[in-house]
């Protein structure tokens, strides 16, 4: 069983699309462990990206993730982090595969409507930023 943190990001919050990412991620049989609505702000983005910070598209990324309220999401599941990634797609919403959440419902590199941990590591540093232990409900496994 592994977990996952995911994001819905400021464009799909905008365009409304919350409701329908998520319903994606649930029927495909990913359980919600943690759910909240919140703003990033500037220091959560620089521990969020660290990995970006010192490139020269960073600040545009952080006045994006910033740029209104996300909702982020702790899912579980066998696999979670690569079901996951597989049905966000790619990067940038033009290159993903038709039936991917930004192959379906976005064309940018930029706005690319939601984020999910890319790897075991990846997840471990990330859950903690976004959910206290508190926050979340324990293991769903055999529900
Ligand atoms: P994501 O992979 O969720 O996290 C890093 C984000 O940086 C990525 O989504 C894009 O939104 C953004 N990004 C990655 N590469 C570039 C780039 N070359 N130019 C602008 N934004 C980028």
């Amino acid at each position: 069983m592994q977990r996952t943190l995911v994001l819905i990001k400021p464009d799909a919050m905008k365009r409304r699309l919350a409701g329908r990412i998520l319903t994606r991620l649930e029927d495909k049989g990913l359980a919600l462990v943690g759910l909240k609505i919140m703003q990033v702000t500037p220091d959560l983005a620089k521990q969020h990206y660290a990995e970006h910070v010192a490139k020269p598209f960073y600040p545009e990324l952080e006045e994006f993730i910033t740029s209104g309220p996300v909702v982020a999401i702790c899912l579980e599941g066998p696999e979670a982090i690569t079901v996951t990634r597989g049905m966000m797609g790619k990067t940038n919403g033009r290159e993903s595969a038709p039936g991917t959440i930004r192959g379906d419902f976005g064309m940018s590199r930029q706005l690319n409507l939601i984020h999910g941990s890319d790897s075991p590591e990846a997840s471990d540093r990330e859950i903690p930023l976004y959910f206290s232990d508190e926050e979340l409900v324990g293991s769903t496994d055999g529900m």
